[in-house]
Formats: structure tokens, C-alpha cells, sequence
């Protein structure tokens, strides 16, 4: 893998066959490659969004890049990014973000993407969306021929407030679809609670057994026009480039 490596560093050792993690951190350089001093950086979350954290943090320290700020997706990316030295804003100080780098659940044939099974896709589109330039990065089990159709949710972050009436209006919505369902996300461990986003919002995961069949555009005004949904993490036509990495090398679809 064309890995762009510095004087003195050692490339990555990767096994005969790279693992799945391998190929997240091979797709993040990638990506990384795309970072220049002076930049505004939307900084994802994830497990491969780490690895972009990583890389940036790494290349601050040794003087590569510099005056850089990064504007975190979740609470989380905030943390990690200030462990590795990233300096970071906010969207109110930084409106106009240059670069968002972050992974995805799904990517379709036309860079549509499905986000959120970290549970940060509100803060994710907000800033994804306000960035000049939005690089997903996945390794090639993310892609799908449709939407939905990996077997994983879809996920609508919703106000807690009467959230099992929001929960009824969404499975109305498919009523009829096959093999749908609608769940509210729960924590995982002993303590079974409700799961609760940065924004102390609730999640619904919607899943489709052969995935979003009808117009993506409808589905998402659908669900956005009901009362008590914040967002849902169907991302249509916000990726500018997809940096996939896969066991036979990296592909990078432009939209
Ligand atoms: C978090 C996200 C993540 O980008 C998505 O879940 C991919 O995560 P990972 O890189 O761990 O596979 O949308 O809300």
C-alpha cells in the first residue's frame, strides 16, 4: 500500500493478509494525506476516524502540519483529539470548515452514506455539512448496493420526550415494508437504558431486510417532517470523496 511515509519512519507493519482495523488506518492516511497546515478540520468518530486523530496528532508533533484546528464530532472525538495534541474549536468560532474526515456504516454506489451507529450523526452532518470538502473513509465492507441493506440500522436521533409516540409514527411510515423494524437503542452491559447522544437525545434504529427501497430523498423529508425527530444518519449527497481500502489495494470514488 503507497503509504507516504517520512524520513526516518518506519512504515506500519502489516500482516500477510491486513486485518480489517489495518485496512481503517490505511483508508485514514489516505485521507490524512489531504491535510494542510493553516486548515479548519472536521474530525470524525469512529474507529477509523481514530486513526485520522492519530495520524494528524502525529504529524503536528513532528512539525509536518501546523496551525491547525480541528472541530470534534462527538465528545468522545474531543477527547481523543486533545490526547494527541490536536488544537480544537467549535462551529460558532469556526463556521467554515475546510476538510471533514470521517468513517461511515454504509456507502452506496453514489456516495450516500449511512452514519450514526456511534450515535454522533447530528454533530456529524452539522459539520460535515459546513465543510468544503467531506472525505468518508471506510474499509470495503462498508459498501452496499443500497442504503440499509447491510443488515445494520439506520439511526433517527429523537427528542426523549414521548419518544414511543416518535417510535409509532416512524414504523408507520413502512408500514407494509418487508421485514422492517424500529427499536428504541438501548446501552449495552447489565444496566439496560435507554441510549443517550451528546445532545441527551434518544435513538430509534430503523432496519430494512433488503434495504431502502424507495426514493432516498422522500424517505429522508419523510421522516424529518416528524415532530420530535432531530436527524436521522441517512448522509444523501454530502460526501465529496470515498477512500476505501480493501485486500486488494485503495480505490477513491469522487462524487
Ligand atoms: C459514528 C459514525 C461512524 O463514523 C461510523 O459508525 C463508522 O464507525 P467505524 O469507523 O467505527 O466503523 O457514524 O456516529
Amino acid at each position: 500500500f503507497p503509504l507516504f511515509l517520512f524520513p526516518g519512519e518506519k512504515p506500519q507493519p502489516l500482516a500477510t493478509a491486513p486485518s480489517q482495523d489495518d485496512l481503517k488506518r490505511i483508508a485514514a492516511h489516505r485521507a490524512v494525506d489531504l491535510v494542510e497546515s493553516g486548515m479548519v478540520l472536521g474530525l470524525g468518530t469512529g474507529s477509523t476516524a481514530v486513526h485520522a486523530l492519530d495520524r494528524i496528532g502525529d504529524l503536528l508533533r513532528r512539525g509536518v502540519l501546523h496551525d491547525i484546528v480541528g472541530i470534534p464530532t462527538s465528545k468522545k472525538t474531543e477527547a481523543h483529539a486533545l490526547s494527541v495534541g490536536i488544537p480544537l474549536s467549535d462551529l460558532d468560532r469556526h463556521p467554515a470548515v475546510d476538510l471533514s474526515i470521517d468513517g461511515a456504516d454504509e456507502v452506496d454506489p453514489h456516495l450516500n452514506l449511512v452514519k450514526g451507529r456511534g450515535g454522533s450523526l447530528l454533530r456529524e452532518k452539522m459539520i460535515e455539512g459546513a465543510s468544503k470538502r467531506f472525505v468518508v473513509i471506510v474499509d470495503e465492507s462498508k459498501m452496499v448496493d443500497r442504503l440499509g441493506g447491510s443488515g445494520l440500522a439506520v439511526p433517527v436521533e429523537i427528542i426523549p420526550f414521548g419518544w414511543s409516540y416518535t417510535l409509532g409514527r416512524l414504523k408507520m411510515l413502512f408500514t407494509g415494508e418487508c421485514g422492517f423494524d424500529a427499536r428504541l437503542r438501548m446501552t449495552g452491559g447489565e444496566k439496560k437504558e435507554p441510549f443517550l447522544t451528546d445532545n441527551s437525545n434518544y435513538i430509534i434504529d430503523l432496519y430494512f431486510e433488503n434495504g431502502i427501497t424507495r426514493d432516498l430523498d422522500e424517505v429522508s423529508d419523510e421522516i424529518l417532517r416528524l415532530t420530535g425527530v432531530v436527524e436521522h444518519g441517512m448522509f444523501l449527497g454530502l460526501a465529496s470523496s470515498v477512500i476505501i481500502a480493501g485486500r486488494d489495494g485503495v480505490t477513491v470514488n469522487n462524487k
